[in-house]
This record gives structure tokens, sequence and C-alpha cells, in this order.
């Protein structure tokens, strides 16, 4: 029987390493070795593959334009506000037209959220956390607006509708007065209600 399968393999040219003692068949064994040599072998090509199609061709860096187009927060400081202003008498106006469908006459809230309250409004059984009532900067009001008002057409307004729809909000929570003009001056100047009334999270390194 070995010497048939001897005969064969040396007729077929067939490589007989005996690897395994007592295993008959060591053809197929190494037939077997070869295949899962070659499957490895094939795996840092796969990531050959995937490292150069990285480097040719695929994607691109974002350019300095498309960058500043999203990197658009401002700080509680005033960092990052735009050119222009506007005051509540305008921005009267843009609220009319641009928000009243949603946040209801004069700020009092309708379908969504209104933004006239005060701190005292945190406390007790029924309480309203808004503008008014609860964000400590003023800036956070123009970095929102910009960001995702109105709901349905962010980007729509310009800076100075902007910088006036914030002063008429603010205007409605008897924060700045009717004809005070919001820029990027003096809108990180406006001290909130509720400016003292958030502390710092003690588990956090300063
Ligand atoms: C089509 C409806 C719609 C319009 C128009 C709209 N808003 Fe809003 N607004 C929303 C919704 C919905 C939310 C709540 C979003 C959320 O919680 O993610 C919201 C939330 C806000 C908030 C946050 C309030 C809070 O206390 O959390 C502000 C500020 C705001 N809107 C300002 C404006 C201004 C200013 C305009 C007009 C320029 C405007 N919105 C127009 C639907 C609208």
């Amino acid at each position: 029987m070995r010497k048939l399968e001897a005969r064969r393999r040396r007729a077929t040219g067939e490589l007989s390493v005996n690897c395994c003692p007592g295993r008959k068949d060591s053809g197929e064994q190494n037939r077997r070795m070869g295949r899962r040599i070659a499957l490895w072998a094939a795996v840092p090509a796969l990531a050959a593959g995937i490292v150069s199609a990285q480097q040719y061709g695929l994607g691109r860096s974002a350019g300095t334009d498309e960058i500043a187009a999203w990197d658009i927060t401002i700080g509680p400081q005033g960092k990052g506000l735009p050119h222009g202003a506007g005051a509540a008498r305008e921005g009267a106006q843009v609220y009319e037209v641009r928000c009243k469908e949603c946040h209801g006459e004069a700020g009092a809230g309708g379908d969504q959220v209104g933004f006239v309250g005060k701190p005292e409004q945190l406390v007790g059984e029924k309480t309203v956390r808004n503008v008014g009532s609860f964000w400590p900067y003023a800036t956070t009001l123009f970095d929102y607006t910009r960001r995702a008002m109105p709901f349905d057409r962010p980007g729509t307004l310009t800076d100075d509708q902007i910088y006036a729809v914030t002063a008429y909000i603010l205007y409605l929570n008897g924060i700045v007065g009717e004809d005070e003009t919001m820029d990027a001056e003096t809108l990180p100047q406006v001290k909130m209600p509720n400016r003292g009334g958030f502390i710092r999270d003690p588990r956090r390194k300063p």
C-alpha cells in the first residue's frame, strides 16, 4: 500500500513531507498547509491594500474654509462672536416672522418652550427652566440661535438678525433695554440673572 502511494506521488510529482506520523495522506496534509499559508499571506496583502487606499485617492483633508464653517462655537466670554449688531427693536420683527409660530407671543411659549422667566422659578413644585430663568451666559443664546434656529430652517438668519433677536429675548426678560445694541463687545458683558446659580462640580479637577 505504502509503496503504491509512494509511486503515485513520484508519478504526480507531489511533494512528500511526512509531517504527521501515522497520518497516511500526508499529501493532502501538505495541500491543506499550503492553503493555510496562502491564506495568511493574504492578510498582510489585504492590510497593505487598505493603507494604500488611504494614501491614494480616497477622501481628502478638509480645507480651512470648510473647517471654519463648522467651527462656530462661541465661548462664554464672547470668543468667536462675529461682526454685526442689533437691538431689541429690530429683533421684535425678526421674532415675529421667524420665531413666534413655535415659541409663542413675546417669548411666552407656544408649541415650543418659552424664553421668559426668573431664577426663582427654578425652585418649587412647578419649575420653569428657560433662557430667562436658567441660562448663565447671554452668548449661548447667540450661539444656539445661529447653529439651530429657526428649527425648520437653521442657517438662514444674518448675524445682524441673530444679534437683534438675541437682544429682543434679553429685552423680554428685562435684562437689556429696547435700544441697547448687542454686538461682539456688549453681549458678553450682559449678566444673566442665573449667572451665580451654578457651582463647579467638585469631582472635576480644576
Ligand atoms: C419650527 C419651529 C421653530 C421655530 C420657527 C423656531 N424654533 Fe426655537 N426651538 C424649536 C424647538 C423644537 C426647540 C427645542 C429643540 C431641542 O430641544 O432640541 C427650540 C429651542 C429653542 C431654544 C432653546 C430654548 C431652551 O430653553 O432650551 C432657543 C433659544 C430658540 N429655540 C430660539 C429660537 C429663535 C431665536 C427663533 C427664531 C429666530 C426660533 N427659535 C425659531 C422650534 C422652533
